[in-house]
């Protein structure tokens, strides 16, 4: 069969490596793979791999050295035509035209969506990988990119403090997550920050104030806040201003990472994970598996409906949110 690879979404640290196994494994198992550039609107602009013999397809070697290297090399994009019907039956036209049996997006919640949506005008088979930094999917205990990300929040952290001890301040450090406090959870662990504030919880201006003085007073010289960029309070500038009103009584600084959380190396949990979620998506293909995200529960590959991945929220557990305080105080 032919089967069509792409990335989708905000790119993620892993997502070359999960296209490699992907690649890997279906030609592996005697099967042809079409790289499908830039997303979905590369699938409307018939935008594909060309391998070193020319052909629109990918070869063994074509994907050799991709698992260490961060960014995805089959682009990503995110597609206002795609969303449209008209663009989703153009996508169908253009899938049967290259006869592309089944597809396997690597992305996020966008990207499964636009995935259910595809199927109700495609009768092939779509088996996702959750790649993204966000970690937000449910049926996966962690999403490609996201150990990533969370490393590089944390080395950034870490360098954030020495000035900030030198200088005695307090620094409100914005990570992503549109609608996620798991990479600012982590990050504040991981970093061992004083504080932080993520979408899932109500975020208490006067009570952040008072917990701040009480660790001035008992001899705390610098401060670390961790601050979702999806929080409902606003980001790191917003909250700033807040505190500021209420009465910190630390000089602050604030610092948005941004992107930078996207790049880099994949970390080795990244690199197995996406190559254990691309192998397992090619062979739930084979076995006639469709609308379903294949994942890492417990270290056992996992199957979702991807209408289960993004319907809910996914969420934090109590504990880490727990350690967080406990680590503070
Ligand atoms: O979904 C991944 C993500 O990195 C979010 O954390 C962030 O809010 C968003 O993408 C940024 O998207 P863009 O790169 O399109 O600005």
């Amino acid at each position: 069969m032919k089967i069509g690879v792409f990335c989708s979404g905000g790119d993620a640290p892993g997502m070359n490596a999960c296209a490699r196994a992907v690649v890997r494994r279906a030609i592996g198992e005697g099967h042809q793979v079409v790289g499908i550039l830039r997303g979905y609107q590369g699938l409307l602009d018939e935008d594909f791999f060309v391998n070193v013999n020319g052909e629109p397809l990918m070869l063994l070697r074509s994907v050799s050295g991709w698992s260490r290297f961060g960014g995805a090399f089959l682009r990503s994009s995110r597609s206002d035509e795609f969303r449209t019907e008209a663009g989703q039956a153009k996508a169908t036209d253009i899938l049967r035209k290259h006869e592309i049996d089944a597809l396997i997006p690597i992305g996020g919640d966008g990207t499964f969506n636009g995935a259910v949506a595809l199927a109700k005008h495609w009768d092939g088979q779509l088996v996702g990988c959750p790649g993204t930094i966000d970690n937000d999917l449910i049926g996966t205990d962690f999403t490609i990119g996201f150990s990533t990300a969370v490393q590089t929040a944390v080395g950034a952290v870490d360098k954030i403090r020495d000035t900030a001890e030198s200088h005695e301040r307090m620094f409100l450090v914005e990570v992503m997550g549109r609608h996620s406090g798991f990479i600012a959870v982590h990050t504040a662990i991981g970093a061992g920050a004083e504080c932080v504030c993520i979408p899932e919880t109500p975020t208490d201006i006067p009570a952040i104030v008072v917990s701040i003085r009480a660790l001035k007073e008992r001899g705390k010289t610098s401060i670390m806040m961790i601050v979702a960029e999806g929080d409902e309070e606003g980001g790191a500038e917003e909250l700033n201003e807040q505190i500021k009103a209420a009465g910190n009584p630390f000089n602050t600084r604030v610092v948005v990472l941004g992107h930078l959380q996207r790049g880099g190396s994949p970390s080795p949990e990244d690199r197995i994970l996406a190559s254990s979620c691309g192998d397992f998506a090619v062979q739930a293909i084979l076995e006639g598996k469709t609308g379903v995200m294949s994942g890492l529960i417990g270290g056992k590959s996992t199957l979702t409906p991807f209408e289960e991945t993004y319907a809910k929220h996914k969420p934090i557990p109590e504990e880490l949110l727990q350690l967080v305080e406990h680590l503070a105080s």
